[in-house]
């Protein structure tokens, strides 16, 4: 993607620049740079370009290694297999682009992108009346994650909750409220989440009940779906009490979550009844919806049920109702339109991905979305037990999301608990870190595995101080604070003019993709790749702990401060990348 250069820009690019240089009739070849364990970096690109100028590889390699500018970024070049290029770079370079990038505060001389545009991204949308789930966890960890990272990159990012507030349902439980005013009340009253929670699920199986075993309750609950739809009054007043409470509860677990979800972002399904009508009409007169057994109908060649026959996408129902596929088409409407979105992102399971393929082609076929408006959704897959099967409690049922987050944050106070008397903590820093340390656990589990990938939830795992987790991540973070504490009257200073050890290039060198990193994430809506560089960076520095002292009598003064510098700027991509994660980064642990 094309981009605002930031300060410096990255050894990578400053390399990528200097072969073109070196070979101006390669025009805008990719010299196909890689990092390499051989030397720093290996580029590939001149197989390719030998091909198309009919040259010899092994000769115009040679030919770029001789025009390469002896210049200060370039250590040493060899040339190797059929063409390639192992490159070295001058450990000056390193620490001299690391400097800068140390110098450009929080955005760590990563680029803005030019090419920025809006999106608007539809993630955490629960539904009214209903427990949340661990899918829900997934969407509002993933979405959010996304969210950031967008806005890190430049990108003007809209959000958007579709919560499932409306549809037929509500009937029953409107109706029973009407003939039980009393019963949605709850003892605690106002922002008790877990309060509004329970009473909602009251009402829920009470109604069912009935509805279930009294004919004229579900007369009733019927003719109320009617007065709903129309608008009646007291019938939208009684169904705004279940998306009021519904609300205190899911705030109460976005709180949990130490996620903030604004109240004008939250534009549920019936947030588009206005619309609705005029989606059906639009389709119908382009004919890009038909109408077939007496509803309104898109078919697909490719959409087939088990029986060979289409199955088409019901925009309008028989009975003149309409259901998720109109209020989508309709959410896309509005977005594009209203919102001028040019992406469309859906942070969506993985199981409703035929339901966003069929709403995507109708939005085309309509003219919604086309080259300059494209919509994707992020799915991801289903959490498992440990067990390998779809998430439950041990007696089938779905497990709460409030609890499964209580216990996540027991289980890592209890962590921090073990370790605290070393560093001193106190009762209420052991409660802060163990929140920020258990619900960290919860989201980097999340976020490290492909998102389309199922994953196994296992708390034991996710708290473990070893291995991929987020809580190795917050001690290598900890860690390099409690150095900087240490270090007293030394400070972080760049010193490009000493040589580096083999650990202090590797850090550096990592450290150096950031922002390609990001830039990747963003493009490819994929936080696994952030959180796989973060555990990178973790493991880079545990290997530069373990070869190079970092506050030692015998280090030159200039060593110890080149290091802080280091492990510096290695605390604050981590603090940066985690923050982008919505994960914390305790500053004692
Ligand atoms: N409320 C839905 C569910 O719980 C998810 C909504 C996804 N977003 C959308 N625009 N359909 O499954």
């Amino acid at each position: 993607m094309a981009s605002v250069s930031s300060l410096a820009s990255t050894l990578q690019q400053q390399l990528a620049d200097a072969l073109t240089a070196a070979l101006p009739q390669a025009g805008t070849a990719d010299p196909l740079l890689r990092r390499s364990d051989r030397a720093d970096f290996q580029a590939n690109g001149i197989l390719a370009l030998a091909k198309k100028l009919k040259g010899n590889p092994r000769e115009l390699a040679g030919k770029v290694t001789a025009a390469l500018p002896a210049g200060e970024l370039i250590k040493e070049v060899e040339v190797s297999g059929p063409g390639f290029l192992n490159i070295t770079l001058a450990d000056r370079a390193i620490v001299e682009t690391l400097a800068a990038r140390a110098a450009d505060g929080d955005r760590l001389g990563v680029p803005v992108n030019a090419g920025a545009g809006t999106t608007v991204i539809d993630y955490a949308q629960p539904n009214v009346a209903k427990e949340m789930h661990v899918g829900h966890l997934r969407s509002a960890v993933i979405g959010d994650a996304m969210v950031q990272i967008l806005e890190f990159t430049g990108e003007n990012v809209v959000r958007r909750h579709h919560i499932g507030d409306w549809g037929t349902q509500f009937g029953m439980l409107i109706q029973y409220l009407f003939e039980h005013p009393d019963e949605l009340k709850h003892e605690g009253g106002g922002a008790d989440g877990e309060a509004a929670m329970s009473s909602l699920n009251r009402v829920y199986k009470a109604s069912r009940a009935l509805f279930d075993s009294d004919e004229e309750f579900k007369a009733r609950s019927r003719d109320r779906v009617v007065a709903l739809q129309a608008g009646d009054p007291e019938t939208l007043a009684h169904w705004q009490r279940f998306v009021d409470e519904s609300k205190i509860y899911f705030y109460s677990v976005f709180d949990k979550l130490d996620m903030e979800i604004d109240d004008p972002d939250i534009v549920g399904e019936s947030g588009y009844n206005d619309m609705l009508e005029e989606t059906c009409r639009i389709l119908e007169e382009t004919g890009v919806a038909v109408r077939s057994e007496g509803a309104l109908c898109v078919f697909f060649e490719d959409v087939k049920g088990p029986d060979g026959n289409q199955v088409p996408l019901i925009v309008k129902k028989t009975n003149g109702g309409y259901g998720y596929a109109a209020t989508d088409l309709s959410a896309i409407r509005d977005r594009v339109q209203n919102l001028k979105a040019d992406t469309l992102l859906y942070v969506v399971d993985a199981r409703q991905s035929l339901h966003f393929k069929m709403v995507f082609e109708t939005a085309r076929r309509a003219g919604w979305l086309n080259e300059d408006v494209r919509a994707h959704q992020l799915a991801f897959g289903t959490v498992l037990g440990k067990d390998g099967k779809p998430f439950k409690t041990r007696e089938g049922t779905t497990v709460r999301l409030q609890d499964l987050l209580d216990e996540a944050v027991e289980r890592a106070t209890a962590v921090v608990r073990e370790k605290a008397g070393k560093v001193g903590l106190s009762e209420e820093e052991i409660v802060e870190n163990g929140r920020y340390v258990g619900v960290g656990a919860v989201k980097y589990a999340d976020l490290s595995t492909s998102a389309v990938r199922d994953y196994k939830f296992d708390l034991d795992q996710m708290v473990s101080l070893n291995g991929d987790t987020s809580v190795y991540l917050q001690y290598a973070y900890a860690r390099i604070r409690s150095i900087l504490r240490k270090a007293g009257d030394a400070k972080p200073a760049a010193h490009p003019e000493l040589e580096l050890a083999p650990a202090e290039r590797a850090l550096g060198l990592h450290l150096d993709g950031f922002g390609e990193v990001l830039s990747e994430v963003a493009a490819g809506y994929e936080p696994h790749k952030l959180a796989a560089y973060l555990y990178q960076l973790a493991s880079h520095l545990t290997t530069f702990y373990d070869q190079c002292q970092v506050l030692s009598d015998e280090n030159a003064p200039e060593v110890v401060e080149n290091r802080l510098f280091l492990v510096e700027l290695t605390a604050r991509t981590l603090h940066q990348g985690m923050r982008l994660l919505g994960i914390r980064t305790p500053e004692r642990l």
